[in-house]
C-alpha cells in the first residue's frame, strides 16, 4: 500500500494564503503536517463544504505548509477558488505514487494546469544535482504558471526553462510536444517526466519509446475514494488513485491501448477521450 491509514483521515484546515497564479488559476496555501510531507506527484482529496470533494495535486510542500494549485473548470474548482483566507476546507491524503528521481539529466514537460505538481518535482531534481530542462506549454501567455518561482530556480540552480504557447503570445509558438521532440532528438536525457492532458502524455510516451528515454507520467481519472476501493479511477489493470497517479514506462506500455484514448465517465462507463 502506498498510503498510511492516517493519511485518509479528514482534516479540517484553514486557508492561510491565496495566490493568483494565472488566468482562472489560484494556489491555496494551508498548514497541514501530512500534506507538507507529500512527495512530488502525490495528490490530496480536497473537500469544499457543501459542494464536493475533488482530487488536487500538491504543488507546494515545506515546513508544515502545503498548497494546491487550482484551475476553475466546474462547480467545485470555482467554489474553491472563491474561498478567502481564513475559510475552512477538508483535506485527505497525500495519496498515490510519486515521481522518482534518477539519472543526471532530466526533461520535464508540463501542459496547462498539468504543471501544478511539477514545481515540487523540479525543486527536488535540482536539489539532487540533476541537470533539468523544463518545457512548460500553455494555450496562451495568461495561462503560464509559476513564472516567478521558475525564474528564481533558474538563477539559483541553473534550471533551463522553455515556455511554449499555442498562439505564440509568449515563448516558442507551437505545441509543447513538438518542442520536446526537438530537444529529445538533439540531446541525451536519463529521464522524462510529464503531466498534462492525456493526448499530450500519449505523444510524449511514443517519443520516449522512440528515443529510449525512461518516462514517468501523471495521469488523471475521476476519483471518489482515493484509496483503491470504489473503482471509479480504473485504467487497464490499474487504479490511478492507488497504483498511480504517476506511472512509469513499463506501466504506460501496459495501458497504452487506453491511455489518451478512453476514460471512465461519472457512471463508470468507458468513453472515448475527445
Ligand atoms: C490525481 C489528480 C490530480 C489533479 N490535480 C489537479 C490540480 O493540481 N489542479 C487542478 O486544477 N486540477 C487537478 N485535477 C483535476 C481536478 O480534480 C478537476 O478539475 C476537478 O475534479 C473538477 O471538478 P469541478 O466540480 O470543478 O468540475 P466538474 O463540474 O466536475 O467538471 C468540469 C469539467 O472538468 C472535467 N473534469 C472533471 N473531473 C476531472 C478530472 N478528475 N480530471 C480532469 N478533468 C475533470 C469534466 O469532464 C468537465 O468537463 C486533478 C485530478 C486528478 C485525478
Ligand atoms: S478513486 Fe476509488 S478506486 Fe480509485
Amino acid at each position: 500500500m502506498g498510503w498510511h491509514i492516517k493519511n485518509n483521515e479528514l482534516r479540517i484546515v484553514k486557508i492561510d494564503k491565496v495566490k493568483i497564479e494565472a488566468y482562472n488559476v489560484k494556489s491555496i496555501f494551508f498548514k497541514d503536517k501530512l500534506s507538507s510531507l507529500a512527495k512530488p506527484g502525490q495528490f490530496l482529496m480536497a473537500w469544499i463544504p457543501g459542494v464536493d470533494e475533488i482530487p488536487l495535486s500538491v504543488s507546494f510542500a515545506s515546513d508544515g505548509l502545503a498548497a494546491v494549485t487550482v484551475k476553475e473548470v466546474g462547480e467545485a474548482t470555482r467554489a474553491l477558488n472563491k474561498m478567502a483566507e481564513g475559510s475552512l476546507i477538508g483535506i485527505r491524503g497525500p495519496f498515490g505514487s510519486h515521481f522518482k528521481i534518477f539519472g543526471k539529466r532530466a526533461l520535464v514537460v508540463g501542459g496547462g494546469i498539468g504543471s501544478a505538481p511539477l514545481l515540487l518535482l523540479i525543486n527536488k531534481l535540482l536539489r539532487n544535482s540533476v541537470k533539468t530542462l523544463f518545457i512548460e506549454g500553455a494555450k496562451m501567455h495568461s495561462e503560464i504558471l509559476f513564472q516567478d518561482q521558475l525564474n528564481l530556480l533558474r538563477d539559483e540552480y541553473d534550471l533551463e526553462i522553455v515556455f511554449t504557447t499555442d498562439d505564440g503570445s509568449y515563448g516558442v509558438k507551437g505545441l509543447v510536444t513538438d518542442v520536446a521532440e526537438r530537444y529529445l532528438s538533439k540531446r541525451r536525457f536519463d529521464s522524462l517526466y510529464a503531466c498534462g492532458r492525456e493526448s499530450m502524455i500519449r505523444k510524449l510516451f511514443l517519443l520516449s519509446e522512440k528515443y529510449t528515454v525512461p518516462m514517468q507520467a501523471s495521469l488523471e481519472r475521476i476519483m471518489r475514494c482515493a484509496i483503491g476501493i470504489c473503482g471509479s479511477c480504473v485504467i487497464g489493470k490499474y487504479r490511478v488513485c492507488r497504483d498511480g497517479p504517476v506511472f512509469d514506462s513499463k506501466q504506460l506500455r501496459e495501458i497504452n491501448n487506453e491511455m489518451g484514448r478512453f476514460k471512465r465517465d461519472f457512471r463508470g462507463d468507458k468513453v472515448p477521450i475527445d
